[in-house]
């Protein structure tokens, strides 16, 4: 309720606030901030994935800027001789606008990575975009083979079958390559698992299904059961080092992190910059009161 309530408030309270919160989850508002972020991570035998914040864009005339932000980063991140890869939203280029301008952005920024041997991640936004995302990704899987990968959701009722559809996706010599996390978005319990513990489930029964059918999985949690269980499938399965890694956000739970780097498994952090980071993190918070809790944390117990 009190989570609720501050949530609600937070676009209304001072950007500098906010900015407390924020800049523990967020490198900054520009490349330099994103690229000095990341670098201290590369020397901490981690590497990246480098995301520009911004999505549901409300015109194309932002996509096409958000085009060429991107062909930006991805020149600069190679040229700096960064440790990582791109994700990115397909909103953010018009998807629920205009497909087809959305994907001709999205083919070009991953012909440019796949030109610097690099890889986008399309990431997965919330249930009405699922099947377009799906529909997306598989045509530029096609083309870019192992340039491309996606994000899959273990709080969708559907995620199960989907990936029983994937198993059959023709993969060209490039494993399919899934991202599987719990969901963030807020979706009515037709469509998405609500329980805690039946997520935590169908999380492990999703990244299960993904090592049998011998598909790259992007193990991205936070959640310390889900890490232990996870290893348990990998030696299960005895997973070779080339078909996992753990992936976790920007400045949440480093000690965890490093205690998975520690254990010699591969880790990834999502680096979120730019402008768009008030909206961004505002509008998570309203999508998501629970994260309040993390924001008064990071207010009155640093
Ligand atoms: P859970 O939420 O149970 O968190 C476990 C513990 O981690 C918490 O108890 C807390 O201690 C800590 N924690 C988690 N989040 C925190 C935070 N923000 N601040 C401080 N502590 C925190 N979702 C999506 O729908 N589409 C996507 O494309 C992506 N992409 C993505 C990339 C990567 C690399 C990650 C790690 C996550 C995503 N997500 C996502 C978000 C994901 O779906 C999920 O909402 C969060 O990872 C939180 O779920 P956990 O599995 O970490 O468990």
């Amino acid at each position: 309720m009190f989570n609720k309530m501050l949530a609600n408030l937070l676009p209304y309270m001072p950007k500098k606030l906010i900015w407390l919160f924020s800049k523990r989850y967020i490198a900054g508002e520009g490349i330099d901030q994103g690229l000095e972020v990341s670098k201290k991570l590369n020397e901490k035998n981690i590497e990246v994935t480098i995301d520009l914040l911004g999505e549901f864009i409300t015109n194309l005339e932002q996509a096409e800027e958000n085009k060429n932000q991107y062909l930006e980063i991805i020149e600069r991140f190679t040229a700096e001789g960064i440790q990582g890869n791109f994700s990115l939203k397909p909103t953010m280029f018009g998807l629920l606008i205009d497909q087809e301008v959305c994907y001709q952005h999205i083919r070009e920024i991953i012909a440019k990575a796949a030109e610097k041997n690099n890889f986008i991640r399309i990431d997965m936004e919330d249930s009405q975009c699922v099947d377009i995302e799906i529909e997306l990704f598989k045509k530029l899987k096609k083309e870019f083979s192992g340039h491309v990968g996606l994000v899959i959701q273990a709080y969708l009722r559907r995620t199960l079958e989907d990936l029983t559809d994937f198993s059959n996706f023709p993969s060209n010599g490039y494993p399919l390559n899934f991202r599987l996390c719990k969901g963030i978005y807020v979706e009515p319990k037709q469509i998405a698992f609500k329980d805690y513990e039946e997520v935590r489930k169908h999380y492990l029964e999703d990244l299960e299904f993904m090592f049998q059918n011998k598909m790259y999985a992007g193990i991205a949690t936070h959640d310390k059961f889900l890490v232990e269980e996870a290893l348990k499938l990998i030696e299960k399965y005895q997973v070779p080092q080339t078909m996992y890694e753990f992936q976790m956000l920007y400045g949440v739970t480093p000690e965890l992190r490093s205690s998975i780097v520690k254990r010699g498994h591969k880790m990834r952090v999502y680096v979120p910059f730019g402008k768009q980071w008030f909206n961004y993190s505002t509008r998570r918070l309203k999508e998501n009161p629970k994260m309040a809790s993390h924001i008064i944390k990071a207010l009155f117990f640093r």
